[in-house]
């Protein structure tokens, strides 16, 4: 018996590595094995170095399935009290987003639930979410603070999402986001908001070990580049990197400023100037683009697709799951948003959910099915990897490994029509 047999070894594998430029990096025929967390082999099958039942001590055969890595969730703000359910009618009688924000609706009635809600209330509501988000393939998750705005709020809100990870053992990555709204005990003392931000909650919830990115809401009904400026200020001088919700109703020239932090990425970018996108392709800062809340505020202006391109930007894909303007909970739906809504072609979103993702989360260890990385990898009832961009709906994630462990599953199915 060989010692050193693998825990796990997928045969008959099509596996969608996105490692190298072939085109998703397509193995047909492959294999995979996992081993102590890890992927410790992967190639196709005819060149495994033995007898598959000699390799590992679980073998199966997947048939020509497709497997992915796990798709990365890099921009949500999943976890909330309340619903926007009520906004989203007004929306549809013609009030504009900014309108509803400015009347005190908005993020601010999001808050008040928030700040309502028991830590218990906001993990089971909240759950719900993380669970629809990973029953469709999603291994690694980004869950933003925001709706707090008071330290104790911001901090249950952290906390909720990091116990959510343990619950079901998948990755939470954490951004402290206090500049997302002027909370309304400060509407006439802006600066002492962004000084309380800067100076007491994220010093103390970086401490406690709760934030390991710093965003904020650049916008005409968020925060000044200035007041942006500030807080990224504070971010680098704790040595934690930063991203931003830039461009999204209008230019503030907000990627330049991240970009100038070398920050991991600028989200939302429909109106990224030329200036913002050279910025972002010498820093290497990730375009996050969120066909979700695109969709849902009926925008018609589109990201830079082109430009973003032609410079090189790398473009990654989110669900921007948040009660107001994207209570969507499906990553492989976003990323068929991105496809039809945004022209991406299917490769450049699911790339845009797996590598370039992680890379928009600053983790090195996954987003790619490669030798050494985190068995975070999804085997999907389809056989080619159009097909995730292609159904709608439809739950095709049949099982989810987190680092090598088995978190989600269902039922062996039949195959979607055209595959079966
Ligand atoms: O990413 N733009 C700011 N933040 C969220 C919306 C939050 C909300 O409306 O509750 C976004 O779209
Ligand atoms: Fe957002």
């Amino acid at each position: 018996m060989n010692a050193s047999r693998w825990d796990r070894l997928l045969l008959n594998a099509t596996l969608a590595t996105f490692a190298g430029d072939a085109p998703y990096g397509l193995i047909e025929r492959g294999a995979i094995a996992l081993h102590h967390g890890r992927i410790a082999w992967v190639g196709r099958m005819d060149a495994l170095p033995d007898a598959p039942d000699t390799l590992a001590f679980a073998v199966e055969s997947l048939d020509g399935a497709l497997v992915t890595p796990g798709l990365i969730d890099c921009h949500t703000h999943l976890v909330f009290g309340g619903d926007r359910a009520h906004e989203f009618a007004l929306r549809l009688n013609g009030a504009s987003y900014e309108e509803i924000a400015r009347a005190g609706g908005g993020i601010v009635s999001s808050v008040n639930a928030t700040r309502a809600a028991s830590e218990e209330q906001l993990f089971e509501q909240s759950l719900l979410r993380a669970r629809a988000l990973l029953a469709d393939g999603v291994t690694t998750l980004e869950i933003k603070s925001g709706y707090g705005l008071d330290l104790d709020t911001e901090r249950r809100m952290l906390r909720v999402a990091r116990h959510l990870g343990r619950e079901l053992g998948i990755g939470v990555r954490t951004s402290f986001l206090g500049l997302h709204a002027l909370p309304p005990e400060y509407a006439d003392r802006r600066d002492d908001y962004v000084t309380l931000v800067c100076d007491d909650m994220l010093p103390a919830l970086a401490t406690e070990g709760l934030v390991d990115a710093v965003d904020a809401f650049c916008e005409g009904i968020g925060f000044s580049r200035d007041e942006t400026r500030r807080v990224f200020e504070r971010a680098q001088q704790l040595g934690l990197p930063v991203k931003l919700h830039a461009e999204q109703l209008s230019d503030l020239d907000g990627a330049a400023l991240v970009a100038e932090f070398g920050g991991l990425s600028a989200d939302h970018l429909e109106h990224l100037s030329e200036t913002g996108i050279r910025a972002m392709a010498a820093a290497g800062t990730v375009a996050v683009l969120l066909p979700g809340a695109f969709y849902a505020l009926r925008e018609t202006k589109l990201p830079p697709i082109a430009a973003l391109r032609e410079h090189r930007v790398a473009i990654a894909i989110a669900t921007d799951c948040n009660p107001g303007t994207s209570p969507l909970l499906s990553l492989r739906l976003a990323a068929s948003m991105a496809c039809t809504l945004f022209r991406l072609t299917p490769e450049e979103a699911l790339r845009g959910v797996t590598v370039n993702a992680a890379r928009a989360l600053g983790l090195s260890d996954r987003g790619t099915l490669m030798q050494g990385q985190r068995a975070d990898l999804v085997v999907w009832n389809a056989r080619q990897p159009a097909e995730l961009c292609y159904w709608i709906g439809g739950g095709l994630a049949r099982n989810v490994y987190v680092a090598g462990e088995l978190v989600s599953r269902r039922k062996p199915s039949r195959r979607p029509p055209s595959a079966s």
